[in-house]
C-alpha cells in the first residue's frame, strides 16, 4: 500500500472513504468536522447525541453522504477519553479503520490527521502513528493459499489530508512506513513455516537485506563456528540435519571508530525442544522460535533506510533444534566460545546455549551497547502474557532508554529483578553453570545465564516469548507473527541519537 500527504480540507476532500477520529470527551464538534458534518444536514452531530457512536477507543460508525459531499462514506473512529491519551490510539485507530474500510472493499483511503492540535504530541509523531497502524494493520500472509485468490482484498492507498506542516507530516509518515514495512519482513519471517525458512534462509533473508541497502553480511558456517569454538550454537545444532549459520550483519551509519550498538537474535528456526522433547499440542507454533533474529533483520533494514547515523551490528546465531540420533542430550556439557563449561538438564533450554556464543562473540566489537532478543522461556509467557516484553539487564541508563522506546513505539516492555541472588540456582555440580535453575523464576534465571557471558558491557536481554505470537486479531496486529522488536528497537536507536 502506498501512502501520500496531501494538502487540503478533509470536508472538500472526494474519496471512496474518510476517516475522521473522536474523543470520548469531546464537548463540541472540532471546527473542521462542524463545517462537514452541517454539509451532511448534522449527520455526525445526530449521531453522537443518539448515543449510538461514543467515540469509545476503537469504536467505529459508518456514514453515507449519499451526494452531500464530495467524500462518499464517512468512517468515524474513537480515540477514547482526552485524559487518557497516548499515541498507541492512533495507531490502534488508524489500524480498526483500515481494516474495517478494507472489509467492505475500498481501495484507497483518504484520512485526517487523527489528535491533531492535541499539546505535546507532535503532527510527525501522529503521522508514523496513522502510517504505522494502517499498514501494520492491513498486513495479510497469504503466501501459501492458492484457491480463490481473487476474493483476497487489499488498500492500494492511503491518504493523509492535512493543511498545515506537511514537511512534518510527511516526514512522520515516510518514518511510520519504514517501520511498518521493516515489522512485516520479520512478521513474514515467522509466519513462513520451518521447512522454508530454515538457518541458510535466514541467511539469505540477511543477504537480501545487505545487497538492498549496502550492509556488510557474513556467513559463518559450521566449521568457522568450530574454529571460534562455539560449542552451544555447535552443541544444538548436533540434533538436525540443517546446517547451522551465525549470521553476522553490519549496518555502518556512524562515525568509522564509534563502538557498534549490537543486537543479538535467537533464530531457532524450530524448536522441537530436542531430546527433551515438548508435548505435540501447539508445538507447531515453534517455528516462531526466530522471532528475535526477524527482529533484528527488520531492525537493521529500517535503520538502513532512515539512515540512523549509528554503528549497529546484528547477529543472528541460527539452527533448529531437533532430537536426531547425534542429538546432545541432558547431562552432557558443551564447553562455549568464552571457555565456560555449560551442563545441559535440559535440551530444550537451547536458546541461552545459542545466546552465549553470539553475546561471546558481540563482545569482540567492544560494543557500547548488547540487546539480545528472544523467545526464550515459557515462564515469561505466564508471568507478564501477551502485552509485555520482559526486560532485564545490568545497566540502568540503557534500561531507561529501552523503556521509554517501548511506550513511544507501543511496544512496552516490563522489568524483572536479575539479582546476583538467582545465580545461585543456575549453579552445576559438574560443570560452570547448568542451562536450568528450575521452575522458580524461570524467566529470570534465563537472564541470569546469559548475564554469565556479557563480560561488563551494557546489556539488556528482552523476552519476547510472549509477544512474538498473536493468536487472534488485535486492532492493527492481526493472528500470526507479530514482528515484535522491531518498533522497539528503530525508535531506541532513533531516540539513541
Ligand atoms: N522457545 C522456548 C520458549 C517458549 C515457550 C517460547 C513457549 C514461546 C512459548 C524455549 O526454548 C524453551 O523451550 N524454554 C523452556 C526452558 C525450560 C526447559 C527451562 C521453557 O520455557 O519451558
Ligand atoms: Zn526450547
Ligand atoms: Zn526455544
Amino acid at each position: 500500500m502506498a501512502i501520500r500527504v496531501k494538502r487540503g480540507r478533509i470536508e472538500e476532500e472526494p474519496a471512496d472513504a474518510v476517516v475522521l477520529s473522536f474523543f470520548e470527551d469531546e464537548e463540541e464538534l472540532q471546527k473542521s468536522v462542524r463545517l462537514l458534518s452541517k454539509k451532511i444536514s448534522g449527520k455526525i452531530g445526530k449521531i453522537i447525541k443518539d448515543g449510538e457512536f461514543k467515540g469509545k477507543a476503537n469504536q467505529t460508525s459508518l456514514i453515507h453522504t449519499i451526494g452531500e459531499l464530495p467524500a462518499r462514506r464517512i468512517l468515524l473512529v474513537g480515540l477514547g477519553k482526552k485524559k487518557e491519551f497516548k499515541i498507541d490510539k492512533v495507531r490502534q485507530a488508524s489500524g480498526v479503520a483500515s481494516t474495517y474500510l478494507r472489509r467492505i472493499g475500498i481501495k484507497k483511503i483518504t484520512t485526517a490527521l487523527h489528535g491533531d492540535g492535541i499539546s505535546g504530541v507532535s503532527v510527525s509523531d501522529l503521522a508514523q502513528a496513522i502510517a504505522e497502524g494502517s499498514i501494520l494493520a492491513l498486513y495479510q500472509f497469504n503466501e501459501y493459499k492458492t484457491q480463490n485468490l481473487d476474493e483476497i482484498k487489499e488498500v492500494e492507498e492511503l491518504v493523509i489530508v492535512a493543511d498545515h506542516d506537511l514537511d512534518q507530516i510527511d516526514k512522520g509518515a515516510k518514518r511510520g512506513e519504514i517501520v511498518a514495512e521493516a515489522t512485516n519482513l520479520a512478521r513474514d519471517l515467522v509466519n513462513h513455516p520451518s521447512n522454508y525458512v530454515t538457518p541458510a534462509r535466514m541467511a539469505d533473508a540477511a543477504k537480501d537485506i545487505a545487497r538492498a541497502y549496502g550492509l556488510k553480511c557474513k556467513v559463518l558456517e559450521r566449521r568457522d563456528m568450530e574454529r571460534l569454538g562455539m560449542g552451544g550454537l555447535i552443541g544444538v545444532a548436533k540434533g538436525s540435519h540443517e546446517p547451522p549459520k551465525f549470521i553476522i550483519l553490519e549496518y555502518n551509519g556512524g562515525k568509522k571508530k564509534t563502538n557498534p550498538i549490537v543486537l543479538v537474535g535467537k533464530s531457532i528456526t524450530f524448536d522441537s525442544g530436542g531430546i527433551s522433547i515438548k508435548p505435540a499440542e501447539k508445538m507447531e507454533q515453534m517455528k516462531d522460535d526466530m522471532s528475535g533474529g526477524a527482529a533484528v533483520l527488520g531492525c537493521l533494514k529500517a535503520a538502513a533506510r532512515l539512515a540512523i547515523p549509528l554503528n549497529i551490528v546484528g547477529l543472528l546465531p541460527a539452527t533448529e533444534n531437533m532430537p536426531g540420533g547425534s542429538a546432545i542430550k541432558p547431562g552432557d556439557v558443551l564447553k562455549t566460545m568464552s571457555g565456560k563449561t555449560i551442563e545441559v538438564i535440559s535440551t530444550d533450554a537451547e536458546g541461552r546455549m545459542i545466546l552465549a556464543d553470539a553475546i561471546t562473540y558481540a563482545t569482540r566489537y567492544k560494543p557500547a551497547a548488547i540487546i539480545d532478543l528472544a523467545t526464550l522461556t515459557g515462564a515469561c509467557v505466564i508471568a507478564l502474557g501477551n502485552h509485555a516484553i520482559g526486560l532485564m539487564g545490568n545497566n540502568s541508563d540503557l534500561t531507561g532508554k529501552i523503556r521509554m522506546a517501548g511506550e513511544q513505539s507501543g511496544e512496552r516492555v516490563w522489568e524483572l529483578p536479575l539479582w546476583e541472588e538467582y545465580s545461585e540456582q543456575i549453579k552445576s555440580d559438574i560443570a560452570d553453570i547448568k542451562n536450568v535453575g528450575g521452575r522458580a523464576a524461570g524467566t529470570i534465571t534465563a537472564a541470569a545465564f546469559l548475564s554469565k557471558f556479557v563480560e561488563n558491557y551494557p546489556w539488556v536481554h528482552l523476552d519476547i516469548a510472549g509477544t512474538s505470537w498473536n493468536e487472534s486479531n488485535r486492532s492493527y496486529i492481526p493472528k500470526g507473527g507479530t514482528g515484535v522488536g522491531v518498533r522497539l528497537l528503530t525508535q531506541f536507536l532513533l531516540d539513541y541519537v
